[in-house]
């Protein structure tokens, strides 16, 4: 086959902050258990930033240690791309603070907004600016602080949500564009703006000039969840020309335990292949699947040459995934 650009992995990093907060401890606050919240979402635990934690701080920490994991130095990267609906500031972009943070002062950095689908979509967009020849090495990155814009009365979304990094390094090599070759094979994304009222914030600059607080219905996103990500994996999988069987590992945004097990099953790929994170860090919306690829990577599990599938749903409604030969 011809050489082409492939994006490979080169490295993973995550940062989460110093405070867990336990179910127990949140049905002190409000009227909700840990059994209730077990049962329904799987999370048993979330990490909440504290003070001098941001997005900002998150994701630069996370970046480091994905630098680390790479063997590579901050200079080597010349596009870094944040996802998240959770900036420091309106502007500057979280990407632009990271970029200083780590002493970078050439390439380009910007965010990527589409919330819970966040990671995905900066996947995506990198892999095509690498792809084209513009830049070489990426930082790509999924950061929240979700704890600042959660209604911590509000039961039925502030027990779902939690904080935390995580990043990968992509860069771009010459492929001979086969199957069993490492980089992005396929990235599929979508979006259908009538679904806003399922999941949005109630508030920003050209409304409210507030922040504004989350609101969700629950069981609407639950409704669309399954159906929207398993249509855009099926897209990837025709891509490449695979099947589910092909797939290693699937590392699905972490949302809820029972929208992860209905994917896989409708999949029919099986558990063993299916890494679950939300138990220990909830629903960290854009950070969901760089923490788990994180930890899926360092105890072993993805190993270079693995075929790991990717996907995420979130507001908008917005979906997406994308298939990479580790
Ligand atoms: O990241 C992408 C975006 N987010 C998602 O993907 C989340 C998608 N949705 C979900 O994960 C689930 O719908 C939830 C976990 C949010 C809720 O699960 P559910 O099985 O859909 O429960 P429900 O909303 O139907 O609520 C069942 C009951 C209700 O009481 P009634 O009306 O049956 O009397 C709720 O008021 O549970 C009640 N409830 C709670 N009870 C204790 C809602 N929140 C709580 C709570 N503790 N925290």
């Amino acid at each position: 086959m011809a050489s082409q650009l492939r994006s490979c992995v080169r490295g993973v990093g995550a940062a989460l902050p110093a405070h867990v907060v336990t179910n127990d401890e949140l049905a002190r606050k409000v009227d909700t258990s840990d059994e209730w919240i077990r049962q329904r979402s799987g999370i048993a635990q979330r990490y909440v930033a504290g003070e001098g934690e941001t997005t900002s701080t998150l994701a630069t920490r996370a970046a480091e240690a994905a630098l680390r994991n790479a063997g590579l130095e901050a200079g080597d990267i010349d596009l870094i791309v944040v996802g998240t609906s959770t900036p420091d500031y309106t502007f500057p972009a979280t990407a632009t603070q990271v970029q200083a943070n780590l002493g970078i002062t050439h390439g380009v950095a910007f965010d990527l907004q589409a919330v819970c689908s966040g990671f995905v979509f900066a996947v995506a967009t990198a892999d095509k600016f690498l792809r084209s020849g513009s830049n070489k090495r990426a930082l790509v990155i999924g950061a929240e602080t979700f704890s600042r814009i959660l209604d911590w009365n509000d039961r039925t979304t502030c027990v779902l949500f939690g904080d935390g990094a995580g990043a990968i390094v992509l860069e771009a090599q010459e492929s001979d564009g086969a199957f069993l070759s490492p980089g992005v094979i396929s990235a599929r994304l979508r979006s259908d703006g009538r679904h806003r009222a399922k999941l949005f914030v109630d508030g920003g600059p050209s409304t409210t000039q507030t922040v504004g607080h989350l609101r969700m219905e629950g069981k609407e996103v639950f409704r669309h969840a399954v159906g929207m990500v398993t249509d855009v994996i099926h897209g990837c999988l025709a891509d490449a020309g695979c099947d589910a069987k092909a797939i290693d590992w699937f590392v699905p945004h972490q949302a809820n335990r029972r929208i992860i097990d209905a994917s896989a099953d409708k999949l029919g790929i099986p558990r063993e292949k299916v890494v679950v994170t939300v138990d220990q860090h909830g629903n960290t919306s854009a950070a969901s699947i760089p923490l788990a690829l994180d930890i899926a990577v360092k105890d072993g599990r993805i190993k270079k040459g693995d075929l790991v599938m990717i996907e995420a749903m979130g507001g908008g409604f917005t979906w997406g995934a994308a298939l990479i030969r580790w």
